[in-house]
């Protein structure tokens, strides 16, 4: 599954937040003064980042397995996890979704399903996965049964549903018998709900009238809501899908139809091919009135299958163009070619996650799949470039070869999170694409590793069981450390040979599953066939230490002795980890170095906590080394006093010899470092001093997501005066600079890099007091509403412009920007105004703006999160918001909470400013509160917050005054 959609890759967001902060802070100390007199709120009300420094998603360690207490666990269907006596082999299933409403009000779909599976082990039960659905009973029983050859089964004695571990059991009369197949035959309804979860309807608009259509999303754990099934995705078997459904809609799935067949007059039948052998949670099936975009490439048809307005309008055009090249290009990459016949691709307008893998059939939401040259912006491009690439890697690395169990599906997760950089970056090579890795996955997840609270990428087996428990692995962790990770890997065997070991494991397991060290052998085979590239030790015990331990180190380099130390690098210096690690938080880390004098060189720190490296040592006083080039090394670097300094020398002096990753490395590195304590808050702060000659993306963007945490926490403190006052001062040369190269703004700058960061130039201006900028936002906006069927605004520009001009308007800017909203037939285009919308500085606008997320006619349920933490983002929503989370929690959780994996955003979005002893009480109050209803995937991070909230309490006392007098200094 791709990420969620609040950790996507939505660029210029921090940018956004930063005006919005600006602009709101004078009024919102006044709001907030009057509407929490009573509160103590002295700290930090301020904006957030889509980029985090200090903390993204919440990570969530997946907690002890729970059976309920009712449960006795020595009986196979109260555990949750199959048994391993029977095996599925082929499934024949029939579908029949009814896109009207019953005289219920109930939308229902029926079914008829047979399982065919092998006997491996002695049993008397059959035990296999079934979820809210309602059977027709057969001689009083929910299934038939069958043996195959004419052996007679054994007769059912009864059939039950076991609905805490969701199981159909079948107890039989007498055994079945070791190496005998069976039939299994079962008839049922379920309803079509709209909880995005197993066979579900979602709807849609279309020239005023209601479309339903049925669709899937199986991962983890919801194929058993759609049939009955072993379903666990080391139960591989093929399937026959057929779906009956009306003759004007199409009917999709993982494999090309083999028959469609007309019954009666009015309904068809399409019956489809035989899939290969594939887990079940890689199943979808669609009925729908979409339409499809199409061409062949190697023989193969691509689709891309959207609402018939957008594809008239030629928004899957981009989508269909770059995925044949990232097909070749996997194809390439993995030495082996595309394993089914078509490959169909379709966006959706509800749906959960930000895409999803199912195999010949990726489901995405329509803003990452559908893309408008005209409306649509470069980061919508690259969102969509970049999601398309992790779905088609999964096509083999996932789906051809696939996990055992979920506890590997960091593997899963890692391996397409990185290499869908290579696929996108073979799309579109001049983007640099690979590079922004460091940005979008490195960093963030960092800030959640950085705590105590996080958790080792690999988690055993027995440990993960519930759906619940599965559903919690999909976090930063698994997808961001595992891209970080085995991006080092890569990078220190060297890309070829990753290629030659990743190739040997997929032809080796193809159509079967595997366990992480299956990865680590193949490698291990690959590195044992050459010379040229050596390892200080085995690929699983370099491995071992990164995926079995949380966290990462920082390395130490002093230049003057030449002496490399490491350390479990804590963001919170006071925190106690009480994971213990077999390995006791020591690291086998690749070392790569670039000297003062051109020199390079790369070794490894072997598990030692310090070692000497002559090679590290200066001669000469004005000497600088630089470590871990590229931020290949999932690790942070600190100097002693010396080099520091001269590296500040250099980067203002001569930046081009510090590669453009590694000055956004010393940026991010320095903050990190000064948030645990390692050097003062000061030196960080002078590593940006060169900012005011950069004009490249990467420093600005790390400093900016960097500076985010400084203006949660100092806002509405008198230190945001001076902040301000410097940041006018880095980022003036920066704004003149994108003015001059876009000709006064009427062009834009060609690369994607240099789009972005003429985002960040106008956001940070027009937050940070240039004038000229806030006027800009408001022309522009201005000229829209006089002429609204001609936006003028570049979508590149719109996300900022619509905030600043929205923040610095009133009543009738917003309800401009709301029913434009209303109106908007491009999603992306909804989404920029859905959180411009949250701009406004007005307490009633903002609270109205509130209620519509949870009415679902204005405010879709998939977006009601992120609607909610654009409004906190807003320094006068955030205490608003703060207030309707609490009042709406049981409402949020019951009627948003099933299947989603956004609660944890929530959390987080909700509390990211929190640094007052007060508001600490608050969420510890609010934790007990609801205690009954639960926070669901949310609850790590409860946990998290109150861990976060605690820091930056003592950070600010520890801080304000040196930060103070720091930016007074460096303003002037
Ligand atoms: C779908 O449900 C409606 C309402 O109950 C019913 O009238 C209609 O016949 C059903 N369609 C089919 C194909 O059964
Ligand atoms: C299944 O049965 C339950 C209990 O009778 C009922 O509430 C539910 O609506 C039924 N579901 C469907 C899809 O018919
Ligand atoms: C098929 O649809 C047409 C048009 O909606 C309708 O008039 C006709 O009665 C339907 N036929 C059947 C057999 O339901
Ligand atoms: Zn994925």
């Amino acid at each position: 599954m791709a990420k969620g959609f609040f950790i996507s890759k939505t660029l210029g967001i921090v940018g956004i937040l930063f005006a919005v902060a600006a602009i709101c802070t004078v009024i919102a100390l006044s709001v907030l003064y009057s509407e929490e007199k009573n509160k103590n709120v002295q700290g930090p009300e301020n904006p957030t980042s889509q980029i985090p420094t200090m903390a993204t998603t919440a990570p969530q360690a997946p907690t002890a397995p729970q059976a309920p207490t009712t449960l006795d666990p020595s009986i196979a269907w109260n555990r949750y996890r199959l048994p391993k006596s029977l095996i599925p082999d082929h499934y024949t299933v029939k579908l029949r979704p009814n896109l009207t409403k019953d005289d219920w009000g109930l939308y229902i779909f029926w079914g008829e399903s047979t399982v065919r599976f092998l006997c491996k082990e002695q049993t008397d039960v059959i035990i296999i996965h079934s979820n809210k659905l309602n059977y027709t009973m057969k001689d009083g029983h929910h299934v038939s049964l069958k043996g195959l050859n004419d052996s007679q089964p054994p007769q059912i004695d009864r059939t039950e549903l076991v609905i805490p571990t969701q199981y159909l059991v079948v107890h039989l009369k007498n055994k079945l018998v070791v190496g005998h197949y069976y039939e299994m035959e079962s008839t049922f309804v379920g309803e079509l709900a709209d909880d995005l979860a197993g066979f579900y309807r979602s709807e849609y608009t279309e020239d005023g009238v209601n479309k339903v259509l049925a669709t899937t999303q199986m991962q983890a754990a919801d194929a058993r809501k759609s049939f009955p099934c072993f379903d666990e995705p080391d139960m591989k078997a093929t399937f026959d899908i057929a779906l009956i459904h009306p003759s004007d809609h199409k009917a999709i799935s993982n494999m090309p139809p083999k028959s469609s067949v007309k019954q009666g007059d009015n309904w068809t039948i399409t019956q489809f091919q035989t899939t290969p052998r594939m887990s079940t949670y890689l199943l979808a099936y669609i009925v729908c009135q979409f339409e499809a975009v199409e061409k062949e490439e190697n023989d193969k048809q691509i689709r891309i299958w959207a609402r018939p307005k957008a594809i008239e309008a030629g928004h899957g055009q981009y989508a269909l163009n770059v995925t044949g090249p990232i097909l070749t290009f996997f194809a390439n990459h993995y030495n082996t070619s595309y394993p089914l016949p078509k490959s169909d691709q379709i966006g959706l307008p509800d749906f959960n996650a930000g895409a999803m893998e199912n195999w010949g059939l990726v489901t995405y939401r329509e803003n990452s799949l559908l893309f408008d040259e005209l409306s649509s912006s470069i980061s919508n491009k690259e969102r969509v470039v970049t999601v398309i690439a992790h779905e088609l890697a999964h096509q083999w690395f996932g789906n051809l070869v696939t996990v055992k169990w979920w506890n590997d599906l960091w593997l899963n997760e890692g391996f397409a999170s990185y290499v869908e950089y290579l696929g996108a970056d073979f799309a579109e090579p001049s983007w640099n694409l690979k590079d922004l890795i460091v940005l979008n996955d490195v960093h963030r997840v960092m800030a959640v590793d950085a705590l105590v609270s996080s958790h080792p990428l690999s988690t055993p087996e027995d440990e993960i069981n519930t759906p619940a428990q599965i559903s919690e692995l999909f976090d930063s962790i698994t997808y961001s450390k595992g891209a970080s990770v085995l991006r080092m890997l890569s990078s220190f065997l060297t890309e070829d040979l990753f290629k030659t070991g990743l190739s040997s494991y997929l032809h080796a397991f193809s159509y079967n599953n595997t366990v992480y060290q299956d990865l680590w052998d193949h490698l291990q085979q690959a590195v044992d066939g050459q010379t040229a590239v050596k390892l200080p030790a085995s690929v699983q015990n370099i491995m071992d230490r990164w995926i079995l331990q949380m966290g990462f180190p920082v390395l130490k380099l002093d230049t003057t002795t030449g002496v490399l130390s490491q350390q479990h690098f804590l963001l919170d210096p006071t925190s106690n980890v009480t994971r213990p690690s077999q390995f006791n938080y020591l690291w086998i880390a690749p070392v790569s170095a670039v000297k003062s004098r051109g020199e390079s060189y790369s070794g490894w720190l072997n598990g030692n906590q310090s070692a000497i490296f002559d090679q590290l040592k200066v001669t000469n006083d004005s000497d600088w080394i630089l470590l871990n080039i590229n931020m290949t090394g999932y690790y942070l670097v600190n100097y002693d006093d010396r080099n520091w300094k001269q590296l500040q020398n250099e980067l203002q002096t001569n930046p081009a010899s510090i590669p453009v990753i590694n000055r956004a490395q010393i940026i991010h590195d320095g903050f990190n470092l000064a948030r645990a304590k390692y050097v003062p808050t000061t030196l960080a702060l002078e590593n940006t001093l060169f900012l005011e000659k950069e004009v490249e993306y990467m420093p600005w963007q790390a400093a900016l997501s960097s500076l985010s945490y400084f203006q949660l926490m100092f806002d509405r403190s008198e230190v945001y005066g001076p902040m301000k006052n410097y940041l006018k001062k880095l980022v003036t040369p920066l704004f003149d600079h994108f003015k001059n190269i876009t000709n006064d703004w009427t062009g834009r700058p060609p690369t994607l890099t240099e789009q972005y960061n003429e985002i960040n130039a106008i956001s940070t201006a027009c937050s940070n007091g240039v004038d000229e900028c806030g006027d800009l936002a408001s022309k522009l906006f201005n000229q829209w509403r006089n002429n609204p069927s001609n936006n003028p605004i570049h979508p590149n520009l719109r996300s900022t412009i619509y905030c600043n001009a929205i923040a610095r308007g009133g009543e009738e800017e917003w309800e401009f920007a709301w029913n434009q909203f209303l109106n908007a037939t491009l999603v992306t285009e909804a989404d920029k105004l859905r959180s411009g919308l949250a701009c406004s500085r007005d307490v009633w606008i903002l609270h109205r703006y509130l209620s519509y997320t949870l009415d679902p006619t204005l405010i879709r349920k998939q977006d009601a999160t992120s609607t909610l933490i654009s409004i906190c983002s807003n320094v006068i929503g955030q205490s608003l918001t703060w207030d309707f989370v609490r009042a709406n929690w049981k409402k949020l959780f019951v009627d948003y909470g099933g299947g989603s994996f956004s609660f944890s955003n929530l959390i987080q979005g909700v509390t990211r400013r929190f640094s007052t002893e007060f508001e600490l009480q608050q969420l510890e109050q609010f934790k007990q509160e609801n205690m009954d209803i639960g926070f669901g995937s949310g609850t790590r991070a409860l946990e998290q917050a109150l861990e976060k909230t605690r820091a930056n309490i003592n950070w600010v006392n520890e801080n304000k005054a040196l930060v103070l007098e720091w930016f007074k200094e460096h303003s002037k």
